[in-house]
């Protein structure tokens, strides 16, 4: 190219505009390939889509960072709005399913009722949307239609929770608004009302929605005002710890599309309503380091060296800092907090909880998040599936639909709709 150039003379203000041209579109293409190309391991679904997604969700990132920087609000609130602009879906009932948006006890719920049938008592599962705690809506189209989907495979009635988000509310709101919700439906005249089997109830949630349904279960089986206890729980690749971002599955995915490790320590921080400058000393396990005497009673409830089978150990070793940075749990004891972490929590909690459902992916940093607890779960005797994805993502499963269309995404919605059908 250089030699055709030369050849010009170089005088020409036709020349030079074109050879500007040509400079920049070498310069924006790239741009484009740095920004696009990741290196994504080659057993993952699809790995040039991913790649694109991925480039697609890191570049509406930045622009909300940037957005932030230049004070048009937080970058979580901007991300949300772009997220939410294409994808908002009025409630619109079909012949099979009718879909209503209503309140329970202060908290906004998206409802799919299948046609009722006089007399007939139909499943239920209480959804719980993930995003990071900060992004996402049952209102979504993904959402929206797993639900209608989950409604109308299953003649079930489903209740998506639109539970508030950061940066409007921080930990433990977005927790009391799904648990007022799901006490609220769970109360016999309103599962009359919907026609609901009282024994026959489920509650499910994808990633940060996975933490909240963990959470939810764990604080129902200790309230005694509950009369109807849950029958399954499913958790889709959640969010279960913020102690260790040093598991195997954070160290060999911590690059890894489309959820990054610093991203999450940076929701979990969001979250918790953390200094964001904690982020580097959570990101090498400095918040957690071996001389806090807090941490003395919950660290054998992550130690992956015992929970974890040796085949996803491999040669990873613990991240384990002698001194680190005391300030960071003292600011934040949500930390230490199983409502936050359901992972820690008591084997005297565990052993009360329903049976669990629990999928996890290959290429996810949350993929021992999700091994511990079942785990953890079995060993305090509760029957656990552990549905494991070898070439899954974290994400995939909102994924599934045009124009994304993963493969493995439509693979993990039929197996976990399949799973709650046979069970629930
Ligand atoms: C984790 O468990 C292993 C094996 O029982 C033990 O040697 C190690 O000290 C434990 N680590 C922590 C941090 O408790
Ligand atoms: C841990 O080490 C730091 C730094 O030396 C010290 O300030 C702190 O008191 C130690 N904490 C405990 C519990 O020993
Ligand atoms: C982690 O803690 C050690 C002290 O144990 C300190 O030297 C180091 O700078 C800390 N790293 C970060 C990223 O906070």
């Amino acid at each position: 190219m250089s030699v055709l150039l030369r050849s010009f003379p170089v005088f020409d203000p036709h020349f030079v505009m074109m050879r500007a041209t040509v400079l920049l579109m070498v310069i924006v293409t790239g741009l484009i390939g740095y920004y696009v190309y990741v290196p994504i391991p080659n057993t993952v679904s699809e790995p040039w889509k991913l790649m694109l997604l991925d480039a697609t969700f890191r570049g509406v990132q930045d622009m909300c960072h940037l957005a932030q920087q230049v004070g048009l609000g937080h970058h979580l609130k901007a991300l949300n709005f772009v997220i939410t602009m294409f994808e908002m879906l009025a409630p619109q009932s079909s012949e099979t399913v009718e879909v209503s948006d209503t309140s329970f006890d202060g908290v906004q719920v998206r409802v799919f009722e299948p046609k009722k049938v006089d007399g007939e008592l139909k499943r239920s599962i209480i959804y719980i949307h993930g995003g990071g705690w900060a992004l996402g809506s049952a209102r979504m189209r993904s959402y929206d239609h797993l639900c209608r989907k989950m409604a109308k495979d299953m003649n079930a009635v489903l209740v998506s929770i639109e539970y508030r988000l950061v940066p409007e509310v921080h930990f433990p709101e977005q927790l009391n608004d799904a648990y007022s919700a799901t006490k609220y439906f769970l109360q016999p005249e309103v599962l009359s009302q919907y026609s609901v089997d009282p024994n026959r109830i489920a509650v499910s949630g994808d990633s940060a929605g996975g933490n909240l349904a963990a959470a939810v279960t764990q604080q129902l089986v200790v309230d005694s005002s509950i009369k109807f206890q849950l029958k399954l729980q499913a958790l889709i690749y959640p969010v279960l710890q913020a102690l260790d971002f040093n598991t195997p599955s954070y160290q060999q995915n911590m690059a890894t599309p489309i959820l990054y490790k610093h991203v999450m320590a940076r929701f979990w921080l969001e979250y918790l309503n953390g200094d964001p400058s904690f982020v580097q000393a959570m990101l090498v396990n400095n918040h957690t380091a071996s001389n806090l005497s807090q941490l003395t009673s919950v660290r054998a409830h992550l130690n992956w060296t015992n929970l974890l089978p040796q085949s996803l150990i491999k040669n990873y070793k613990p991240v384990i800092q002698v001194m680190g940075s005391p300030q960071v749990i003292k600011a934040l004891p949500a930390l230490l907090d199983p409502r936050a972490a359901p992972l820690i929590a008591d084997k005297g909690i565990l052993q009360l909880l329903p049976r669990a459902y629990i999928l996890t992916c290959e290429h996810d940093i949350l993929r021992d998040d999700g091994i511990m607890y079942a785990k953890r779960l079995e060993d305090a005797g509760i029957e656990v599936t552990l549905d494991h994805y070898e070439d899954g993502f974290h994400g995939a499963m909102i994924f599934a639909l045009p124009p994304t269309n993963f493969d493995v995404g439509n693979r993990i919605m039929n197996n976990y709709i399949n799973w709650l059908d046979k069970n629930l």
